[in-house]
């Protein structure tokens, strides 16, 4: 039987992806009850890691740990694939060895091509296209708060980046609009705007994104790879900031997220973290448990 992959949210279904995110919040639960699991035992995941990561690490290894199995860290300094060795070659020789593979890197094309080639599962840990594993942790995040996220409005604030395509996919995935506010030329990709019209309203005014929404989201304005264009960003993202005053025109319980880091001062005002509406630690610890669903799912078929 192929391997099943997770390179965007579109490789699960509706009712798939809800079924997970019970299943993380049940992990979550009996984490912060002591409980522990060995679901992973003897299982070994693949970390393969050519942009930097702080949570993404730290949550898929440590789950792995924590279920029973182990991680390994691969970084393109000390292996051969960087220094040329083919992706699919390398996609054969490690999934040969391991029982999944997460891969961090650049182009989207590498982790398709790598998942083409590999015979175990293969997650998208990010791409400069996507970052679904974000995703299943902030709809997590949003679902523990307030339920259901069905015909809520999100408003993205900032570039049309790799996280704001994966929150399209989410609108589709988990039925709410997606109101994007972004400067002229960072828009989100055209061809994803087109299939997804119905869900997703581009405007220019973060006010007009963030009026009467239920989660507020942004993320950095030059995000990893584009070091070369921070200060052309800094101009032009001026006035794309989540502060205390655009959540104010949100609705009156309205969420705010951050898949981290944060840059304070740019992209949020240096309050937002502590904002009676921020959840962004909650979120950044879903990492963890949404992984570990996610592993699950991926290298046992279960998702309970
Ligand atoms: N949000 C996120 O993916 O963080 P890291 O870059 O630290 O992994
Ligand atoms: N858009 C950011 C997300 C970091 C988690 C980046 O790609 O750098």
């Amino acid at each position: 039987m192929a391997a099943r992959h997770f390179l965007t949210l579109n490789d699960m279904t509706t009712g798939e992806l809800e079924q997970l995110l019970d299943h993380a919040s049940r992990l979550r639960a009996e984490w912060h009850a002591g409980k522990t699991r060995d679901s992973l035992k003897n299982r070994v995941l693949a970390m393969i890691f050519e942009k930097s990561s702080t949570r993404t690490r730290v949550s898929f290894e440590a789950g792995m740990t924590q279920l029973g199995g182990a991680a390994l860290f691969l970084s393109p300094r000390d292996t051969q694939l960087g220094r040329g060795e083919p992706i699919e070659d390398s996609a054969i020789v490690i999934s040969s060895m391991v029982d999944a593979v997460m891969i961090r890197t650049f182009a989207h094309e590498t982790v398709e091509k790598f998942a083409a080639a590999s015979s175990k599962p293969v997650i998208n840990a990010l791409t400069d296209d996507f970052h679904p594993c974000q995703l299943l942790a902030d709809m997590q995040t949003y679902r523990e708060h307030r339920g259901s996220i069905r015909g809520a409005t999100v408003a993205w604030i900032g570039d049309g980046n790799n996280m704001c395509h994966s929150y399209i996919n989410a609108a589709e995935q988990f039925d709410f609009h997606l109101n994007v506010a972004c400067p002229e030329g960072y828009e989100p990709a055209a061809s994803l705007l087109n299939a997804h019209s119905d869900r997703v309203t581009v405007v220019r005014e973060p006010e007009d994104a963030a009026r009467n929404a239920d989660l507020l989201v942004t993320d950095v304005w030059a995000s990893m790879g584009q070091e070369d264009e921070q200060k052309a960003r800094e101009k032009a993202f001026r006035n794309y900031q989540i502060n205390p005053k655009l959540m104010s025109v949100a609705a009156k319980d309205a969420l705010f997220m951050h898949c981290l880091p944060a840059h304070r001062g740019e992209e949020i005002s240096a309050d937002m973290m502590e904002h009676p509406g921020s959840v962004v630690w909650h979120e950044a610890e879903n990492r963890l448990h949404a992984q570990k669903a996610l592993l699950e799912f991926l290298i046992l078929n279960r998702l309970d």
